[in-house]
């Protein structure tokens, strides 16, 4: 029996509430399996995320040394070492908190795993800290979100990229934080997304029942399931008005809407099918 799966998504809304008010850390939540951000602790995911961001992105620098940003790394920053294999001088990672496994053991994992794979790979061995090994790697792992993409010099990055995140990103803050990466990219660089449309709690639309004010409360807004609820074309509008173009790599969609209408908000409840329909997408975008 898995009980996780067999807690309603309601059931899952009031445990996370409650136990988000107890004072444990991330990194206990996360041993007991109770709050996690991803797989980014395991190698193969990483690389695999990394490479499917990086082989579709055209860049002017792609092959002669770029500076690389991960927005929301989550459980590891492995892709610092990846990006490094794939010839960036610099990389940024940014997060709003400091949710990355620091065991320099487990990112010798990750450099195992790259050696195997054929790539040259700085030794850390012996090195004790987490910023000792991203110091290697000429990376930093900023975790004030907004306030950390703000510090980074305007036209420096080439290539900015983010997994499952940027539905992650607060309501209120969405349209500044695509205006950043707009301010940092260079104007040949190039941004690569994957977005999740589908609701945090058993993959549907249940986010999408309340109303913006109950929703975006502090209660239900850091209890761990939280998702702006931006939908596919306010999302593309937002890019397109912050100065890039966009290219849809990939859509995905549900057959069939996964809950009525009848049970959404009205603000959701008048949104076309063909909106709601969307479950996910790949974008790519470029400066205008
Ligand atoms: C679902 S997790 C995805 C983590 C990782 N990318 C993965 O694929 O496993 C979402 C991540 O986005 C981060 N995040 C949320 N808002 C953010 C913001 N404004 N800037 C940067 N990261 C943010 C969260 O802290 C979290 O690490």
């Amino acid at each position: 029996l898995n009980l996780k799966n067999n807690i309603p998504w309601w059931g899952k809304i009031i445990i996370k509430m409650i136990l988000s008010k107890i004072n444990v850390s991330y990194h206990l939540w996360k041993k007991l399996k109770l709050f996690q951000h991803g797989d980014m602790c395991k190698p193969d995911y990483a690389y695999s995320v990394f490479i499917k961001h990086f082989e579709n992105s055209k860049f002017h620098r792609k092959s002669s040394g770029f500076v690389s940003m991960e927005l929301g790394p989550g459980d590891s920053l492995y892709s610092a070492l990846i990006a490094y294999c794939f010839g960036a001088k610099k990389s940024y990672l940014i997060d709003t908190g400091q949710y990355a496994i620091d065991d320099p053991t487990s990112y010798m994992k990750m450099v195992d795993y790259l050696v195997a794979k054929g790539f040259t790979v700085p030794n850390i061995d012996g090195v004790s800290i987490l910023k000792n090994v991203l110091d290697v790697y000429n990376a930093k792992y900023e975790t004030d979100g907004l306030a950390s993409l703000k510090c980074i010099a305007d036209n420096s990055v080439d290539f900015i990229w983010s997994q499952a995140v940027l539905e992650h990103i607060r309501r209120a803050e969405f349209r500044e934080v695509i205006r950043e990466t707009r301010r940092v990219l260079r104007d040949d660089g190039v941004c690569s997304h994957q977005i999740d449309l589908k609701d945090h709690l058993s993959f549907s639309l249940n986010n999408l029942r309340f109303s913006d004010e109950t929703w975006e409360s502090d209660l239900m807004a850091n209890s761990g399931f939280y998702t702006n609820r931006l939908r596919y074309n306010e999302i593309i509008r937002i890019f397109e008005e912050e100065g890039f173009n966009v290219e849809i790599n990939n859509i995905n969609r549900w057959d069939k809407l996964p809950i009525s209408k009848d049970h959404l908000n009205e603000k959701y409840a008048v949104m076309s099918d063909d909106e709601l329909l969307i479950s996910g997408f790949d974008v790519i975008l470029s400066p205008k």
